[in-house]
């Protein structure tokens, strides 16, 4: 067994890279040829990369693809999108096209709230407890005054400190519970650092109160924010007439409404088929939130216990036919910033918030929803039409034909030759072989 190793972290980069190479691979030329294949010639630029986390080898590279034409509120955005899946921009590209030609999305901001809580354990009577939380609140907030003076500047800070009795899941617990208007800014590290400051003043404050007696007082267990945030909400949505939805692959528009109503009731009704039918709205939503440095971790936990909101895991979009007009929408929750964190650093974030026109935080929030309404929208439409795996596959093939090292011209000939044919790997294949022997 490999020993383990102190202090890999004071190594050099070529340290480590030949200590990986030489202990966890077969072939640690290779290894190491690989890795740095992929550093940056831009030496300034790969070292802004080798400091965004610790023990940087190298980089790793998913594209960056745009799907143009979602016209959302009237104003026509091209979405920059990072991912790896083959069929994801295409099918945006698509979604974006289609409602394009039926008025485009809209998309509202419901709320902008994040919330913190610090959580802590009090031996002793709640009333008194309540008090002395009331009583403090204003040096809560003094406390917190040299964290809080930027962002009140730009119209945030802090918006509500309030305490929760939380005997019911643990005995002697409590949380101050916190919400914060951070603008256009996520907010982890500002939102981090109050609660800290919070905690701190708790103890400080608790330990002169006279309304305490001798065993009376509070011990903090931690301060984090929370990445759940129903009320930084966003809903987008798209609506026409039935009969504009058009013939879909044969299908009529009533028909086809009507099949898109019962894709959403049944993912509503069923989690094994929630979970992938929202993995598809995240397929949209988290490849706009990579493209622009946003934290797709937090974002993905919020939205999958909001769509567990009512006490079962459902559908994050909905659908219904009323007096003619199909409607289809998404609420989502999501903590999104257009500055601080990567923003201003990675320059691949910044160019896809220059594509995006510079948006708010708010408009990030409606691109977002936007990205993940059509990408639901573009899966279902699929699914209840031609099934999945027409178009799924058709993306596949380039994947496929470089799987099977094939030359510039067999490429040519192969896409060529699957235009109109279902394509799957021992097809393809079969196709390549065919033609290598009677080329
Ligand atoms: C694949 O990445 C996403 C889908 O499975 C979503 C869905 O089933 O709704 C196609």
């Amino acid at each position: 067994m490999t020993p383990p190793i102190e202090g890999f972290s004071k190594l050099t980069k070529e340290e480590k890279i030949d200590w990986i190479a030489a202990r966890f691979t077969d072939n640690s030329e290779e290894t190491k040829r690989i890795l740095k294949r992929y550093w940056n010639p831009d030496t300034k630029l790969q070292q802004l990369h080798d400091e965004f986390i610790e023990n940087t080898i190298s980089n790793y590279y998913l594209p960056l693809g745009v799907a143009p034409n979602f016209l959302i509120n009237g104003k026509l955005y091209a979405i920059p999108m990072a991912i790896e899946e083959s069929s994801v921009v295409a099918a945006a590209s698509k979604a974006a096209k289609f409602w394009l030609e039926r008025g485009g999305f809209k998309a509202r901001v419901l709320g902008t709230e994040k919330t913190g809580q610090v959580h802590f354990t009090f031996r002793g009577d709640f009333s008194r407890l309540r008090e002395f939380i009331e009583k403090i609140t204003p040096a809560l907030h003094e406390g917190a005054a040299d964290l809080t003076a930027n962002m009140v500047k730009r119209g945030g800070g802090i918006t509500s400190i309030s305490l929760k009795d939380q005997r019911q899941v643990m005995e002697n617990y409590y949380q101050l519970h916190c919400t914060f208007d951070t603008k256009n800014a996520m907010g982890a590290n500002f939102i981090n650092s109050c609660l800290e400051r919070f905690a701190h003043t708790i103890l400080k404050e608790a330990e002169n109160y006279a309304g305490f007696g001798e065993q009376e007082q509070p011990d903090i267990l931690m301060s984090i924010l929370s990445n759940y945030v129903p009320d930084c909400l966003v809903r987008a949505e798209v609506a026409c007439a039935v009969e504009d939805l058009g013939e879909i692959h044969g299908m009529r528009p009533s028909v086809f409404a009507n099949k898109i109503v019962q894709a959403v009731t049944i993912a509503n009704g069923d989690p094994y088929r929630a979970v992938t039918h929202n993995k598809g709205v995240m397929n949209g939503v988290d490849a706009v939130i990579l493209a622009t440095g946003n934290d797709f971790r937090a974002v993905e936990a919020g939205a999958h216990a909001y769509a567990a909101k009512e006490g079962r895991y459902g559908s994050l979009t909905h659908a219904e036919v009323r007096e003619g007009i199909f409607h289809f929408w998404l609420e989502i929750p999501m903590a999104l910033g257009t500055v601080g964190g990567l923003t201003r650093l990675h320059p691949m974030v910044q160019l896809s918030l220059d594509i995006l026109q510079n948006p708010s935080a708010p408009e990030l929030m409606q691109i977002v929803a936007v990205a993940g309404l059509a990408q639901n929208f573009a899966a279902l439409r699929s699914l209840v039409t031609t099934g999945i795996q027409q178009g799924h596959m058709k993306m596949h093939l380039l994947n496929i034909l470089n799987q099977l090292s094939v030359s510039k011209k067999e490429k040519i000939t192969l896409l060529q030759e699957f235009r109109d044919q279902p394509v799957s790997y021992r097809a393809v294949e079969k196709a390549l072989e065919r033609m290598r022997i009677s080329p």
